[in-house]
């Protein structure tokens, strides 16, 4: 694909930002649907993360997205916020509009609902109640997430409780759902027998770390289990759940939903989730 002077540009802001998948994702869209644009890694160090947003417009870039350590810079940086960015105080993607200001999104919960949706069709957060394993940033998008979508409860486990407790708070009484109960890690195990669903949202189980230690015997055959990590992307935990029958999602699905929305504003073309676009971004 050629870069014409009109290429449409984003990119995706970051510290380190040399194991970001998002280049790749991206670029297999715009290959794949011959869009004349590029997607670049952005290595911004958090003392210039507010001079290289506000050089967006400048830059003729459309917006971009922002990971680990620039998200919350993000939220305070941007002159408006969309209602689930504000909810979270972190905006992971940035829309410049026509008159060069700078619009802050948060896609994470979208991914990790939409990742639910197509690899476990059926499954609802209507159908019960979520046991959801760490208070850690992606824990927020995902809590939240299911609260608006219906969960009836969330159960909330992390190994330091008083990070469960203020994530709670942040979360439930924004908008008064707020059926968050937290609990003790000890406890974890207890809770699994009344779970619909169960989400690792802790850095356990990914490749050089220990497992989660989780067992599931006290699971319903019918819950889902999924995990936030996907590398490996058959984590432990999803190899336990799977051979007892369980349905399990892996993490990957995640990252690639929660690019939709951006591509689509920046690119002006909805794109899809497909097997090739996930064996792209997995791949080396
Ligand atoms: P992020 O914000 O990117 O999600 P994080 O804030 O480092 O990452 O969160 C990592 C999560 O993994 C936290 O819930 C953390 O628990 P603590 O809040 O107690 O640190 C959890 N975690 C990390 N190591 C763990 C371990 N050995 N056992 C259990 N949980 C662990």
């Amino acid at each position: 694909m050629t870069i014409s002077g009109k290429a449409r540009l984003a990119g995706v802001m970051g510290w380190p930002i040399g194991h970001s998948r998002s280049p790749r994702l991206h670029g297999y869209w715009l290959e794949q649907y011959g869009i004349d644009g590029a997607y670049v890694p952005l290595a911004v160090p958090p003392d210039r993360i507010e001079q290289a947003m506000r050089a967006l417009p400048a830059l003729g870039f459309r917006g971009c997205n922002v990971t680990v350590p620039h998200k919350e810079a993000a939220y305070r940086t941007v002159d408006r916020l969309d209602a689930t960015a504000k909810r979270m105080g972190a905006v992971n993607t940035i829309v410049v509009g026509e008159d060069g200001s700078l619009e802050g999104r948060n896609t994470d919960g979208f991914g990790f609902i939409e990742n639910l949706r197509s690899g476990a069709p059926g499954w609802s957060a209507a159908d019960g109640p979520a046991l959801v394993i760490g208070a850690g940033g992606a824990a927020r998008a995902v809590v939240a997430s299911l609260l608006d979508e219906g969960a009836p409860r969330v159960w909330l486990v992390n190994r330091t409780r008083a990070r469960a407790d203020e994530l709670a708070a942040d979360i439930g009484n924004s908008d008064g759902v707020g059926a968050i109960e937290t609990a003790d890690w000890v406890s974890r195990e207890t809770l699994l027998e009344g779970a619909a669903l169960v989400v690792n949202t802790t850095t356990q189980g990914m490749a050089g770390q220990p497992p989660l230690e989780l067992d599931l015997r006290a699971l319903s055959g019918s819950a889902v289990v999924t995990d936030i990590v996907y590398t490996p992307l058959m984590t432990p935990l999803l190899a336990a759940a799977q051979a007892r029958g369980n349905r399990v999602v892996d993490g990957v699905g995640m990252l690639l939903h929660q690019a939709r929305p951006g591509f689509a504003a920046w690119f002006g073309r909805e794109p899809e989730v497909t097997e090739g676009l996930k064996a792209a971004v997995l791949q080396g």
